[in-house]
């Protein structure tokens, strides 16, 4: 092939069986299971087992797998040191890719779980995807503390990774129904197929990177506004607009001036996302299940929702992912600018399956590019330049 397409669209670059979008049905699933099935009824931890493994783990085996986890929460304290020395007004996104290379300083990996004698590349792989989807959490959730001057709460081993996630962020047990809106949250956002920073995961594991390498670059890619970064401006956009009332007036401002709209539009999604359908319905649960209202902002979204639906529908463009998530998590409490790193804890699960996936049967990396520079020319020295 040497048409050049932007952005690689239509392109494949892997061949993968973790999981599957079919853009125009708006279906996505998990190793063959739909999303809908896994948000109501698994745990982030099954899930990540099932995209680990390719199967739904026996009960042994997510027993193990769990116990694993909640053994690697805690994060040593020197990279709470470290922490402490970052500028408190610095981006979270920045921080967790720099926590994420500190962990490989801190945990080199040549060591495994249990016996280092024995260790095969599987115990490498298992043990550095434990270590890496344990600890995310917890750099997470300590800056949040150390940015604001505090000491960091320090994991609860007892619970699950998203109740453990809320009371890390909190010093309380989260009430049931949030902590199952955390788990459903992490469950959507776990895997996605080719997206931008599972393309860079592939891409930096093709070079036999470590792991850290590979997930502090998948950070660094999920941070942009154009992918995983867009659920913080939903938020400044439905605080922008205000109110339902006022969403006509500054939706025909925006796209008269051709401006996006965030957390509308996929590549590959030509319909509403399956994900934000399902977080729509965990937020209008909400208030039914704690006796209060629908959040203003929530009212703004779902009026914006169908106004840009009316206006972008013909095109394929359509609320995604995004489009719901900022607004949930900021019924959790989490500031806006944590929205993005959750996220990435999620999707650290679908990068390092990809991360195992590339190393079962690597190539590295090497695309070719269509040269539209200058042709060959002598080199003019500098007294001869005008
Ligand atoms: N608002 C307004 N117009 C849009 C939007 C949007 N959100 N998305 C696409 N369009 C328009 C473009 O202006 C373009 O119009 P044109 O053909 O008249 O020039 C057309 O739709 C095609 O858009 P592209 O940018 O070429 O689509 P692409 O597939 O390259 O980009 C992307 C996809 C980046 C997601 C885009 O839709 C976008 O910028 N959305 C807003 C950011 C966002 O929500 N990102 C999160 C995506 S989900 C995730 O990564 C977790």
């Amino acid at each position: 092939m040497s048409e050049y397409l932007p952005g690689l669209e239509g392109v494949p670059a892997t061949q993968s069986n973790i999981s599957d979008v079919d853009g125009e049905r708006g279906i996505l699933s998990y190793r063959g299971y739909p999303i809908e099935d896994l948000a109501e009824r698994s745990t982030f931890e099954e899930t990540t087992l099932l995209l680990l493994d390719g199967e739904l783990p026996t009960a042994q085996r997510l027993e193990e797998f769990t116990q694993e986890l909640r053994q690697n929460y805690r994060v040593k304290y020197n990279i709470r040191t470290l922490m402490t020395a970052l500028p408190s007004t610095g981006s979270p996104m920045e921080m967790l890719q720099a926590g994420v290379s500190a962990l490989g300083m801190f945990y080199p990996g040549n060591e495994c779980l249990t016996d280092s004698d024995s260790c095969t590349d599987r115990d490498y792989v298992d043990n550095m995807t434990v270590k890496i989807i344990a600890r995310m959490p917890a750099l997470v959730a300590m800056w949040e503390h150390i940015r604001n001057g505090y000491d960091p709460i320090p994991p609860r081993p007892d619970l699950p990774i998203a109740d453990n996630l809320l009371y890390m962020f909190y010093g309380e047990e989260p009430d049931p129904l949030l902590a199952k809106i955390m788990d459903t949250c992490l469950i959507l956002h776990a895997e996605h197929t080719t997206n931008a920073s599972t393309f860079a995961t592939l891409v930096t594991a093709s070079t036999l990177a470590s792991p850290y390498a590979v997930i502090s670059g998948a950070v660094g890619t999920l941070s942009g506004p154009l992918h995983g970064g867009a659920n913080e401006r939903v938020v400044e956009m439905l605080r922008e607009i205000g109110r339902p009332e006022n969403v006509k007036t500054w939706l025909d401002k925006q796209l008269d001036r051709k401006q996006i709209i965030w957390g509308f539009g996929h590549r590959v999604y030509k319909v509403k996302d399956p994900r934000a359908k399902i977080l729509q319905k965990l937020m209008e649960r909400l208030p039914a299940e704690r006796g209060g209202q629908l959040s203003p902002l929530f009212e703004t979204a779902i009026a914006l929702e169908e106004a840009a639906t009316e206006r972008l529908g013909h095109k394929g463009i359509y609320a995604n992912v995004d489009f719901y998530s900022g607004i949930l998590y900021m019924e959790l409490g989490i500031p806006i600018d944590q929205f993005t790193p959750l996220f990435a804890v999620s999707r650290s699960a679908g990068w390092l399956a990809h991360w195992h996936e590339q190393l079962s049967d690597n190539r590295i990396f090497r695309p070719t590019q269509v040269y539209v520079g200058e042709p060959l020319r002598r080199y003019v020295p500098l007294r001869e330049r005008t």
